[in-house]
């Protein structure tokens, strides 16, 4: 019997329509109770009341259509019946639906479901924020710069003449086959994030006082200490009457603020091509407190950034601002530090390339 056939009525005698009634109620209850799913309930909802093809419309089509007068009526009353049995079947099925407490099988919604991950910020993504948010807080504002850079910016502007030997402390990445253009202008991957300085004040007069947090590259081997890829903060602060008792202050208060207000710093002449001044600054070692440990080599000092005063020769170098940046009138400093070395150390992280494996294992730890 196809799913649709319906049982072959002999006659319209009333024992007849009985038999065939009762084989199709005796169909009807075996299928019921294989009824499981609402697709199930899908299946045998059209094959009993389909508009086209169902069983209903097979029997309505067949038996009642012609059926002689006298036969109307019984076959009415069972036609009845049957569809009452095959809609209270369906009705039953979906109201056990709704009681999940009582479904055996298929999707039990009981289960507590699968929650999404949270995202977390980075560590390194962390220490950038809280350093440039401990500037923002002095009045700073933020800017970016690119991470392709031209030789120009990265180096010339900023004072490091072609062939100096201040180029060498910085192992410079470039982008290749670029050998047909002007050394200024061909591109490279920055290795600080100077040049940013330059593209600021190219782009107001002073006042300046900003931090630029970013990427920057070098061709650096790696170790548990280096990475070819590594982040900085970069200050300027360029205005009237700036001395270096303002950059002493400034980054005084930084430090207090990022490690701790027992922290101590110390300034050692250095030297940057930009800067005249130029200092490295050290804090009191975080781990011992300056007594000396193995994290300060014993010295109870650890070197975290460079600074100085801008070099007036730089303020030459900024072109369409001036002569806004006299250096007659304006003064200015600027400092540069490592983001990564300071999120190893707030962190407690041994090996900076944990911090570009990725490994959720690691990253999980801060979230
Ligand atoms: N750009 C320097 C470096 O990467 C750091 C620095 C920035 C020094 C600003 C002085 C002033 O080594």
């Amino acid at each position: 019997m196809s799913s649709t056939s319906i049982p072959t009525l002999q006659s319209y005698a009333s024992d007849q329509l009985d038999k065939a009634f009762k084989e199709l109620g005796a169909e009807l209850d075996h299928e019921t109770a294989a009824l499981r799913t609402p697709e199930d309930r899908e299946q045998f909802r059209l094959r009993w009341l389909g508009r086209k093809q169902g069983r209903l419309k097979s029997i309505s089509d067949a038996w009642l259509k012609t059926a002689p007068l006298e036969a109307r009526k019984a076959l009415g009353i069972h036609f009845n019946q049957l569809k009452q049995q095959i809609e209270q079947a369906l009705e039953s099925g979906s109201a056990a639906d709704q009681a999940p407490a009582t479904v055996t099988d298929s999707i039990d919604t009981t289960l507590p479901g699968i929650r999404p991950g949270h995202g977390a910020e980075h560590p390194l993504i962390r220490t950038m924020h809280e350093i440039v948010g401990v500037f923002e807080r002095m009045g700073y504002s933020v800017g970016v710069g690119p991470e392709v850079e031209t030789d120009y910016y990265n180096f010339e502007s900023l004072n490091f003449p072609p062939d100096h030997p201040a180029r060498d402390t910085q192992d410079t990445l470039v982008i290749a086959g670029q050998e047909q253009k002007p050394l200024r202008d061909r591109l490279l991957l920055r290795t600080h994030t100077s040049p940013v300085q330059i593209r600021t004040m190219e782009q107001q007069p002073p006042p300046v006082r900003i931090v630029i947090p970013g990427k920057v590259h070098r061709n650096d081997a790696a170790d548990a200490t280096h990475s070819p890829i590594f982040h900085q903060v970069e200050g300027l602060c360029v205005d009237e009457n700036i001395t270096f008792s303002d950059l002493k202050g400034t980054l005084d208060h930084a430090m207090k603020e990022l490690f701790g207000s027992s922290v101590r710093t110390r300034f050692f002449p250095s030297f940057f091509p930009f800067t005249e001044p130029s200092a490295d600054v050290q804090i009191s070692c975080i781990f011992c407190g300056g007594k000396g440990c193995r994290k300060c080599k014993h010295s109870g000092w650890i070197e975290l950034l460079g600074c100085g005063m801008v070099n007036p020769t730089v303020f030459e170098f900024v072109r369409g601002k001036q002569p806004a940046y006299d250096p007659k009138k304006i003064s200015g400093f600027a400092f540069g530090m490592g983001v990564d070395r300071i999120a190893m150390m707030k962190y407690g992280i041994s090996d900076i390339g944990l911090l570009y494996s990725g490994d959720l294992r690691f990253l999980e730890q801060f979230a």
